[in-house]
């Protein structure tokens, strides 16, 4: 007997697949990867697999590469109906994405000018797509936020199928910068963001007349919303914790990038109370009566859980189920800037610690399926992160290295991971041997090091480790130790292996 799931990826992938009429002429311009004979499909990708050891797992992360076939429009939301993973691109075109092939869902689109879908979640609960997405109203051009729902039942032809607007607001002449929405119970938690303060006696995030910068409830059963906070700038992530908790992330300017959740009828702060400073200044605040010297009682305001200094610019947030024990219940979270994730733990909503694992993209899209979690990025890849088992059962990040225990010394320092989870102590070692000098991606290198010409070779990497400052006079490893010849040999010959 067929699986229920296999038979639901069979009416997904043919039942729903014939290709849509769109009259929506600004989403068709946009693509070109969702014909099966276009771009994508026709060409080879690029695929590089990376080891990376964070603290508690061993990683291995698979990079697929599709940039070179789109100018824009890179499809960054993510998600999956059961096992079927779906990328939609910003005007709402949904591919299905399976082994490396993307196939027209033939969902419909959002019939609205200058569409642009900001988050987009399917629920299995409701057998529905929820998307939060911005549009121009063609009557009077006034911009707008908007809940559509897109039932998938299976008895709905495809061509029945349509989109359901739950929610509608008109912010008239002001663009909204975000939408972020998670969905829990029957219940759409959303932020629509704004970066505009407006005038500095009425702030726009402050103005309760007004749906930017605000947070909201819609029960999706009756379609009732009710105002949740207010003060909200830009949020690109919003997770409904297990635990009940609603948990969201906002990008802010120089070091008011925050992490916090959501209490009933709270303020957050922007742009009254802000956890950083203004672009090019030293001061934070645009407080109309700190401007007039008279410190305004801004305790009403509610202070982030945590923010980020400098700014990282966090991205999607989700929490980790069934995922592995060790990061159980944690949160995830992608960031545009630092290129990393972070895993968040939280313990009685207090934060008690964040690990910041290195990717090298900007992250945008988070999604965990099953054992693995999906990454999209501005550069247009496919970032896939699993756990290396063979690493976790051997318990030791260098499997193929017995004598690895002779760099129990260097990994005070360095990392042997592929990508440098340590940074800000020392360059990984990993692949160091007939590597240039002083040339990898780490921004601390001395000058003197620097100076040195070469490859790591055996001869050089001998001298530099008997004596570093011979080697190059001011340089910033200082080992603590004398290592004897017989040491420094081992060791060599265990850098030479780790590849
Ligand atoms: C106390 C911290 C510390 C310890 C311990 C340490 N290193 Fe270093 N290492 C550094 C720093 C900092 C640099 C960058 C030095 C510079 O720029 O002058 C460095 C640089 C290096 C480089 C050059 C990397 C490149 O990309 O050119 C190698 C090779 C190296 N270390 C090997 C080792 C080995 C092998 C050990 C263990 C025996 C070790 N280090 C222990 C801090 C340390």
């Amino acid at each position: 007997m067929r699986s229920p799931l296999l038979l639901f990826a069979l009416f997904a992938l043919t039942t729903i697949s014939e290709a849509y009429s769109f009259e929506n002429s600004e989403a068709q311009a946009a693509v070109c990867w969702e014909s099966p004979t276009c771009g994508l499909n026709n060409k080879p990708l690029e695929k590089s697999i990376i080891k990376v050891d964070s603290t508690l797992l061993p990683l291995i992360i698979t990079k697929t590469t599709y940039s070179q076939y789109y100018s824009n429009n890179f499809p960054s939301l993510i998600t999956a109906i059961k096992e079927n993973l779906i990328l939609a691109d910003p005007v709402g075109n949904m591919h299905f994405l399976k082994e490396d092939i993307f196939s027209e869902t033939g969902f419909p689109l959002i019939h609205k000018k200058y569409v642009s879908v900001k988050d987009l979640k399917y629920i299995d609960k409701f057998e529905s797509l929820f998307a939060c997405f911005h549009y121009v109203d063609d009557a009077d051009n006034s911009k707008h936020t908007a809940i559509g729902q897109l039932k998938l039942n299976k008895n709905i032809k495809n061509d029945k199928l349509q989109w359901d607007f739950l929610f509608d607001s008109n912010h008239k002449e002001v663009r909204p910068n975000s939408c972020a929405m998670d969905v829990s119970g029957s219940k759409i938690y959303f932020i629509i963001g704004t970066a505009n303060e407006g005038e500095i006696n009425h702030p726009i995030a402050q103005n309760k007349d007004n749906t930017l910068g605000k947070s909201y409830t819609l029960d999706i059963t009756n379609r009732k919303v009710e105002l949740l906070t207010l003060g909200h700038r830009v949020s690109l992530g919003v997770v409904a914790r297990n635990d009940g908790y609603v948990w969201f992330t906002e990008n802010g300017e120089r070091g008011g990038d925050k992490l916090s959740y959501l209490i009933r009828n709270k303020n957050y702060g922007w742009p009254l109370k802000v956890s950083g400073t203004r672009y090019l200044q030293f001061t934070s605040s645009t407080n109309p009566s700190e401007k007039n010297n008279n410190k305004a009682d801004l305790s009403s305001y509610i202070d982030p859980i945590y923010a980020w200094l400098p700014s990282i610019s966090p991205s999607g947030l989700i929490e980790l189920h069934d995922f592995n024990s060790a990061w159980d219940g944690d949160l995830l979270m992608g960031s545009l800037k630092a290129q990393s994730l972070y895993r968040i733990r939280l313990r009685d909503n207090h934060v008690l610690s964040i690990e910041q694992i290195y990717i090298g993209q900007r992250i945008r899209g988070i999604k965990q399926l099953n054992k693995e979690i999906l990454l999209t990025t501005d550069e247009g890849a496919l970032i896939t992160l699993a756990v290396d088992s063979e690493r976790l059962k051997l318990n030791s990040p260098l499997p193929a290295t017995p004598g690895g225990q002779h760099l129990l010394y260097c990994v005070n320092c360095h990392s042997i991971s592929s990508a440098d989870v340590t940074a800000g102590f020392g360059p990984t070692l990993r692949g160091i041997y007939g590597k240039e000098i002083a040339s990898q991606n780490f921004p601390y290198f001395s000058d003197s090091l620097k100076k040195v010409i070469g490859i790591w070779d055996e001869a050089k990497l001998t001298s530099f480790l008997l004596d570093p400052s011979s080697f190059a006079p001011g340089t910033t490893m200082n080992l603590g130790i004398n290592l004897s010849k017989e040491d420094v040999k081992k060791i060599v010959d265990v850098l030479k292996t780790i590849k």
